[in-house]
């Protein structure tokens, strides 16, 4: 399961990362953490991650991230693996490649894109996800965010005009299979939608006991 996720950041937060991260000195090559592969393909500059500036904005987005009750709910997320921030300036792009099984040690179940520039800012440069019956491409509203399984080939089509601004990072969820986390996430927008009255009580009770134990079945 795939899904989109608006307003993840407020203007508030957006606005204080967005110039944070205006002072190009705080990026460097995209290369630089690249395995061998990816390498060949990845032409982007990313945030410095010893920099306490940078630290502070992920630290930022990782908050966001957690208490968001549809993120939460989607991705089950035990740990972030890592967060960094990328730019695509003009020309750049990063061609098709699949995500590190583990990083950081942590086994990367999640993938995502927290777009940070206005879409109409750029041309080019979205985010495109290889599928048997037809790529995904993508492109969001700045603030808002992509999640989609680690599992697939995807890449970031060439900025054309202008530059990209966006948080990727990696989860790993406390439950392993994406099948199980989509039955788990029918069932939570299920219990949101069942009315809050004393005859729902009884199924709402039911409902939740087969949240808790499927969970318990199915988390690592
Ligand atoms: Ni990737």
């Amino acid at each position: 399961m795939a899904i989109f996720i608006e307003n993840v950041l407020d203007v508030h937060t957006l606005e204080a990362i967005s110039e944070v991260l205006a002072a190009q000195s705080l990026f460097e090559e995209g290369k630089k953490t690249a395995g061998s592969t990816a390498k060949k393909v990845k032409n982007n500059l990313q945030s410095d991650a010893n920099s306490s500036l940078v630290k502070g904005a992920i630290r930022q987005v990782e908050k966001a991230l957690f208490s968001n009750p549809v993120f939460v709910s989607a991705a089950q997320p035990l740990k972030c693996a890592k967060i960094i921030f990328n730019r695509y300036e003009t020309g750049m792009g990063y061609g098709e490649h699949v995500d590190d099984a583990f990083i950081n040690g942590t086994r990367t179940d999640l993938s995502f894109t927290l777009f940070l520039s206005e879409p109409e800012s750029y041309q080019g440069g979205e985010l495109i996800i290889k599928k048997a019956d037809g790529d995904e491409s993508i492109k969001l509203p700045s603030g808002s965010l992509y999640l989609y399984p680690s599992t697939s080939v995807h890449y970031v089509a060439p900025v054309t005009s202008g530059s990209r601004l966006a948080a990727v990072g990696w989860i790993q969820s406390r439950v392993r299979l994406e099948e199980h986390r989509t039955v788990l996430f029918d069932l939570v927008s299920a219990l949101k939608q069942l009315p809050d009255s004393p005859e729902t009580n009884t199924s709402r009770l039911k409902l939740l006991q087969v949240q808790s134990n499927l969970q318990r079945l199915w988390s690592d």
